[in-house]
This record gives structure tokens, sequence and C-alpha cells, in this order.
């Protein structure tokens, strides 16, 4: 068969491409590895910038945010003890929303069936071939039937293991990596939610994150080691864990069984350029931050609002101009986020190499930023998101 564009990964990058690219009278098949009940069970992150939020509204994937996702106006940064608030709304006039990518998932696969989008979920063998001159995605159906797919255009938006990513020769790109010496720790537990909005905590004894899913599911976050396996944490030395990081001053988590462990990876990564030839990577397959400030699902969304401009602008005018400058443009916001994620990283996890020295300069740069105006607001403004084009 052929079709317009090729997407390789049925992820929210993918997903949100094909259902933009319909939107704008153009053809895509979208191709994923996993199954859809798979994708619906894994468990991501779950901040969305007001950006991602109007995304979702405006181009009428779904108003399930509206009705089921949390409006959160500010976070806390908790250090020494204390709690100190950042105003989103006050600082920025913005706010975040707490919906989880899988729900974003599930709106946008939802909207593709309605629609009568082409995903083919749960395929095997999948390839990506000739991505300069004549691009196609060779893949066997969940049925078992082969298929190859040409297409004009290929979008790799297959996560951080992207097989379309290593079409790009090694001579034609660069990477850039950063690796932490420490991941986190997740947990979904069955309890009330201990704060209305999320707290990044800072502590001599490591990071600490306390989010939130619903009024009795609650997800929390604690710095560990790379090589901690899940299993051999048991609910109290979780709950200890947590709550030397976070209690104090009148703050106490709101415990209950912990139904979900998992360690996830941190790391930093760029590939450049995001294009070779016809092949044009968004999301986790062109670039990775570590989850401290939620940017992962939010930078791949805006990828893809800078991608489907550009491939619509070429099947309505035949020019490349949006094309050509994809990678650029999208990779600009790209290095912002990367370094809002590390900078995040870096103010709030208790690194093994750091001396004493390097422990009260940290709790200085939080002062700063608490205590300024001007500290608070660039935060405030990163984390909520900066305009889309
Ligand atoms: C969540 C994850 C993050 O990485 C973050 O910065 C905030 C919230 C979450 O899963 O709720």
């Amino acid at each position: 068969v052929a079709t317009q564009v090729g997407i390789v990964g049925a992820g929210p990058a993918g997903l949100m491409l094909s259902h933009l690219l319909a939107r704008s009278g153009v053809d895509s098949v979208v191709v994923e590895a996993r199954t859809r009940p798979a994708i619906e069970t894994t468990i991501r992150a779950g901040i969305l910038e007001h950006g991602s939020v109007r995304m979702l509204l405006d181009n009428d994937v779904s108003d399930r945010v509206l009705r089921e996702g949390y409006e959160h106006e500010g976070i806390e940064l908790r250090f020494n003890g204390e709690g100190h608030r950042i105003d989103f709304r006050a600082l920025v006039g913005e706010s975040v929303w707490l919906y989880p990518q899988t729900d974003v998932f599930m709106d946008l696969a939802a909207a593709r069936e309605r629609d009568g989008g082409d995903v083919r979920y749960g395929v095997t063998d999948s390839r990506v071939v000739d991505v300069v001159d004549a691009p196609a995605i060779e893949f066997t159906d969940a049925e078992g039937v082969d298929w190859r797919v040409e297409c004009e255009y290929l979008a790799g938006t297959d996560g951080s293991r992207s097989i379309c990513r290593r079409e790009v020769p090694e001579t034609a790109r660069r990477s850039y990596f950063r690796e932490y010496p420490f991941a986190w720790f997740g947990i979904l537990c069955e309890a009330p939610p201990s704060a209305p909005e999320l707290i990044y905590a800072n502590s001599p004894h490591g990071f600490a994150l306390i989010s939130q899913r619903t009024e009795t599911v609650q997800r929390m976050y604690f710095q560990c080691e790379k090589d901690t396996d899940p299993a051999q944490w048991s609910e109290e030395q979780i709950w200890a864990e947590l709550g030397r990081r976070v209690e104090g001053n009148g703050f106490e988590l709101r415990r209950g069984p912990v139904f979900e462990k998992t360690v996830l990876p941190f790391r930093s990564f760029v590939c450049e350029p995001l294009r070779h030839g016809r092949l044009l990577l968004a999301g986790d397959a062109g670039h990775t931050v570590p989850p401290t400030g939620a940017k992962g699902l939010n930078l791949a969304l805006a990828d893809v609002a800078v991608l489907h401009a550009a491939l619509a602008g070429y099947f309505a005018t035949g020019s490349t101009t949006g094309i050509d400058a994809y990678s650029d443009t999208a990779l600009t916001r790209v290095w912002k986020a990367q370094h809002f994620s590390y900078w995040m990283t870096s103010m709030l996890h208790e690194s093994p190499e750091a001396n004493a020295f390097d422990r009260k300069r940290q709790l200085g740069e939080l002062t700063s930023v608490v205590t300024s105006r001007a500290g608070s607001t660039w935060l405030a403004e990163a984390y909520t998101g900066w305009p889309h084009r």
C-alpha cells in the first residue's frame, strides 16, 4: 500500500501526528510493535503543559482532560524541611494539568479509531527502508500478514529505543549524552492525596516527588541507586524513605497499600539532526530527558506541532521550506527543555559526588529561586511550557 506519511510508533507523538495530518487532509499509516492494551497499562508521567492541553482540545481529540484531569496552578519546592509554593498563575498567568500520559494515549487512540485512522498495533518484524530516496515500512501485522507501506515521508516516533534513528548513518548525526549517578523509584499507592499540588523535595537523604493521580490513587517517587531492584523493597521501607525526605513541620504523608513499584531510567540524550533525507524523528526517538520537570511527553507533542505544520505545508504547496527547517526549529525547544530538566535534576537531587560545599550551594540555589520573583518566574515559565510557535 502507499500513503503520504508513514509513522513508526503509536505513542502520543505518532498518534497526535496522524490525527493532525488527517485534519489537514494528509493520509498516514501508523505502525506499532506493542498492543493497544499493553500501551494502556504502561504507567508514564502525569503532567501536561497548557500547550499540550490546548493541542488535545483545539484539535478535537477529546475534552476528557477537563473532566477527569486536575488543574494545578503551582508546585511546592521543599528544602531545609520547609515548603515554598511557586505560584504559576500569579507569576505567568498559566497552569498545568495532572492527566496521565496513558490517558492521553487512550484519548488519541480513540480519536484515531473514531475518525477511521489506519493504526496497526501489535506488528512484528518492522523495518524501515530506503529513508533517503523511497521510504517504506515493512512489517508483519497481528494476523501474520506481511505488509510494505510506501510513503513520501517517514516519521520516527518510536521512542527512546527507536529503530528509525538507526537509519541515520553515524556519519550524518551526532549524539549528545548525559548520564546521572542515580535513578527514580516510582510507586502507585491506594491513599487519598497528601497534598493538593506536586511537592518536589530536596533533602539530605535525597530527592522525593509527591504527585497524585485521583482521589484514591497517588503517585510518588524517590531518588534511588541506579541498580535498585524494586522487588527488594518492602512497603515499610518505601514509606520510611519517602517520609524522611518530605515529612516534618506539620506535613505528613497519607500512607496506603503500594500496588506498583518501578525503577525509572534516568538520562539526557539528543540526536542531531532530527532529519535524514525523508525520515523525520520526533519525541523520544530524537531525544530523552530525565523525568524531573515532566518534559518528555510535552516535548514530544511540541515536536509534533512543528512537524505537522511542516508536512501539511509540503502536501498543500509542494514547498519543503517547513521540512527543511523542522530539525533546527524543534531542537531549539529541545535544548531549552534539556537545560530545564537538567537544572531541576541537579538542583533537587543528592549527588554521591557532592561535598559539603556542593550541598550548601544547592540550598543557596533553591533559596535564590524561591526568594526571587525573577527566579520563580523563570521556573514557572519553563514548567508550564514555552508557547508553541
Ligand atoms: C510526574 C512525573 C514527573 O516526572 C514529574 O516531574 C511530575 C509528575 C507524575 O508521574 O505524576
